[in-house]
């Protein structure tokens, strides 16, 4: 930060930029009180502002004696204007801790420019072991929780991402394109928002769940490489790493295949982390989708530890055991991990595991231990002899298990994996682990051989996959690529379909019938007909790198005026009721509130 352009005609430098060198200059500094200690007499205070905080120290040694009792009488976030001069502390008083610790400002006048009424509503310092404010508290005061330091760092690594970003991106010769905000539905497998027509008497915009479609129109207009700092809506169910309105790198290319979008990433990725002081692998491994789930249960798999699936199917094979037996007739199999030093968890976190299995839909979780050489608990006796060696058990290894068809057992082993990762301490502090998933199927086919697109309907099919189309659909995959970050999807894109048949046949097979593709996507469709170049992106999540990046564990740490996971901006008070008169103009009556 050049603090040079800090200067203004109240302040001649920023309380935290203040070092030894400063020493013997007089200062004006504006900011505002973060703590102040009355010794008596003698009064330190912490003024801080955007780069730090500094030590003020009115003293009568170099104070007047008003000036030190105005400041005994100030609380704690009044702005003031502080003059004086920088002295380097004594030796015994130096605060290694802070970086403006071996300096102090020696006030000589203080005016209080931005008082308060009270004390704040929530406190910004906070002592080592004090606890922060509860999350509802802090965002319904978000301008006081964001001058938490914490929180200031966090923005401007956010800020500092996003310029590294569009450097990144345009010194590659990708444009920075506006799409719009009002505009069409765009299918991303969430709920839309919607936004009513006044002029339009019954119609609706909906806001851009991304921007998908104008930036496969804008490689048919011969822009060739795109890149947007996308502002993304989607009605869905929020957690930790989900944002109703969020932010994407939003990325898109000519003439490219999968290779160039996974490397352009690659490049950005490492300049993104970079900018937070970590160095990243130039390449990722890379693992399909078949391979993550059939290993991991999961198309995100945390490859910071191990605990990979195993097929215990042939083991359970010619048991009695009626719950395997059952799975296993019913097309099923018998899948689970292998928990090293898992036999010494107790039967309540045993249970823990169940519970979070049952809840991601498996019927219950099989357990079984290995201590003093033999196999123990419930299940152990229905252990066909023979076949226990194909567990390749250790002594103290707990295995957990689903007997199910993959659709169930899948997302339940990758709940209890990572549960059971964390409770056994097996993610490496500084482990990092980056992934590409690659080949995605083409459509996720319901019991009833409906067929959805699992990435979206523009996504192209691969292209030794396209035979299947006409009779196994739902064993096609596509030219469909996700990045993972320690578990977390950071992004995910495909090279799109550019051919309009191909597109239609598509549509058919998604039930999208003629008239309802033209009457949804019939620009895309016109625009394909026009002569297209084959094109493929990828979109990033930006809060969740930002997260990521700077440590936190919510994307509201990254987000200066988040949602509360039930949707509700709770400084400003929206979602709001609004005027009968307002709902009149827009065409619209509600149904009325509920209790
Ligand atoms: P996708 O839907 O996979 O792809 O989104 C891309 C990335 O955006 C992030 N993301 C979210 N972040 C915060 N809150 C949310 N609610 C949320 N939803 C998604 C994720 C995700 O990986 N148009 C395609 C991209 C393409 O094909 O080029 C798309 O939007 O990190």
């Amino acid at each position: 930060m050049h603090s040079e352009h800090f200067v203004t005609a109240q302040r001649s430098h920023l309380c935290g930029a203040l070092r030894a060198e400063d020493a013997g200059t007089s200062v004006r500094l504006g900011g505002w009180v973060h703590r102040a200690r009355n010794l008596g007499g003698l009064v330190f205070m912490d003024l801080r502002d955007r780069a730090g905080m500094v030590q003020v120290s009115f003293d009568p040694k170099w104070t007047p004696a008003e000036v030190i009792e105005q400041a005994a009488s100030l609380g704690a976030e009044v702005v003031v204007l502080v003059e004086g001069e920088v002295a380097e502390r004594p030796e015994a008083m130096r605060n290694p801790e802070m970086l403006t610790g071996s300096v102090e400002v020696r006030a000589k006048s203080l005016r209080i420019v931005g008082p308060t009424t009270g004390a704040p509503a929530i406190p910004v310092a906070r002592g080592k072991t004090e606890k922060l404010a509860a999350e509802e508290l802090r965002l319904r005061h978000r301008f006081l929780d964001l001058r938490r330091p914490e929180l200031q760092e966090n923005l401007m690594l956010r800020h500092r991402l996003l310029q590294a970003t569009r450097r990144h991106l345009s010194d590659r010769g990708f444009l920075e394109i506006e799409t719009p905000i009002l505009t069409k539905p765009t299918p991303e497998g969430a709920r839309d928002y919607l936004v009513p027509s006044r002029v339009h008497p019954g119609e609706f915009y909906a806001l851009p769940q991304s921007p998908q479609l104008y930036k496969q129109l804008l490689m048919i207009s011969g822009f060739d490489r795109y890149f947007q700092v996308a502002r993304c809506f989607r009605d869905e169910d929020l957690r930790a790493d989900r944002q109703p309105e969020f932010t994407q790198i939003d990325i898109e290319g000519s003439f490219v295949a999968q290779e160039d979008i996974i490397a352009l990433t690659e490049g950005l990725l490492a300049v993104l982390f970079a900018e937070a002081g970590i160095e990243i692998p130039k390449i990722f491994p890379r693992m399909t989708y078949a391979q993550a789930l059939e290993r991991y249960g999961s198309d995100r798999p945390d490859l910071r530890y191990g605990l990979e699936l195993f097929d215990a199917t042939d083991v359970f094979r010619g048991s009695d055991f009626m719950v395997t037996k059952g799975a296993i007739e019913a097309g099923g199999r018998v899948r689970g991990l292998r928990v090293p030093g898992g036999a010494a968890l107790s039967r309540k976190q045993v249970d823990e595991l169940e519970l979070l299995a049952k809840g991601a839909g498996a019927g219950g979780l099989l357990r079984l231990k290995f201590v003093n050489g033999a196999f123990e608990g419930p299940i152990a006796k229905f252990l066909p002899a023979g076949q226990s060696a194909v567990l390749e058990a250790s002594e103290g290894d707990l295995f957990l298990m689903v007997a199910a068809s993959d659709r169930v057992s899948n997302p339940a082993l990758d709940r209890v994996r990572q549960e059971a990762a964390r409770v056994m301490s097996l993610v490496p502090e500084q482990a990092r682990s980056f992934l590409w998933v690659l080949d995605f199927p083409m459509f996720d086919e319901d019991p009833k051989g409906a067929l959805a697109a699992v990435h979206h309907p523009f996504t192209s099919p691969h292209p030794d996959d396209v035979s299947l189309l006409a009779t196994t659909p739902g064993r096609a995959r596509a030219q469909a690529y996700d990045v993972v970050y320690n578990g977390t999807e950071l992004g995910g894109g495909s090279i799109r379909i550019s051919d309009p048949a191909v597109q239609e046949r598509i549509f058919t097979l998604l039930g999208i019938d003629e008239e309802t593709a033209a009457a949804r996507f019939g620009f895309l469709l016109e625009g394909l007909r026009s002569g297209a170049p084959p094109h493929g992106g990828i979109a990033l999540g930006f809060d969740r790198i930002a997260m990521m990046l700077s440590g936190a564990t919510s994307l509201r740490d990254v987000i200066a005026f988040p949602k509360t996971t039930a949707a509700r901006a709770l400084f400003e008070g929206a979602p709001t009721v609004v005027p009968a008169a307002d709902l009149a103009d827009l065409h619209l009556e509600t149904t009325g509130v509920p209790e």
